[in-house]
């Protein structure tokens, strides 16, 4: 199974159907453009394909901070439910480990939604570790519906 990078508009929208497991609050016709939006400050999405389409997605970017250092943080994973179980998100995870390498970073890092045990299950089995608590000021709400949020 093959990582191949997202390049063109046409790549980035068969990707939509998948990215939309993991983030439903996403806007079809919008999702392009936000992609490229987002390429603009160092965000890549990677897939692998199943034929033409994508099944696994993931969505990266190279960063730096002081408390990280140089670090890959993976903004998404998912894999199309018809196609969880059967390896393809660690084929995915091994490529980032391997693009992180590939540019001198000190740590691969990423958020998941405290509710998403499977995918905790997921990371801690391939050796990374749980590390800090994520807090969140959602700035948009001006008071509060109890519509949770939709990170990691
Ligand atoms: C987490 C995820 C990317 C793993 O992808 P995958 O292609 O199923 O990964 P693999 O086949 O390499 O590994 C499967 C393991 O992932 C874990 N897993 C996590 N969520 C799962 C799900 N919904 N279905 C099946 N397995 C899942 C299990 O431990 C599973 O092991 P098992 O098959 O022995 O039960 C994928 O399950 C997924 O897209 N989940 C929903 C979106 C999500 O939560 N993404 C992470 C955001 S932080």
């Amino acid at each position: 199974m093959n990582v191949k990078r997202i390049r063109t508009d046409r790549q980035i929208q068969a990707c939509f159907p998948v990215i939309r497991q993991l983030r439903p609050h996403l806007i079809e016709t919008e999702f392009v453009m936000r992609v490229r939006r987002q390429e603009e400050a160092g965000f890549r999405l990677v897939a692998v394909f199943a034929g033409r389409k994508p099944c696994a997605v993931a969505g990266y970017r190279i960063a730096e901070c002081l408390s990280r250092g140089r670090n890959l943080y993976v903004d998404d994973l998912v894999t199309d439910e018809k196609y969880r179980s059967q390896g393809l998100g660690k084929v995915l995870l091994d490529w980032l480990i391997r693009e992180a390498r590939g540019h001198k970073c000190e740590q691969l890092a990423l958020d998941s939604g405290v509710q998403r045990f499977a995918a905790h299950r997921f990371y801690l089995r391939h050796g990374m570790n749980i590390t800090a608590h994520h807090f969140a000021l959602d700035l948009q709400r001006r008071s509060r519906n109890g519509k949770p949020g939709n990170s990691g």
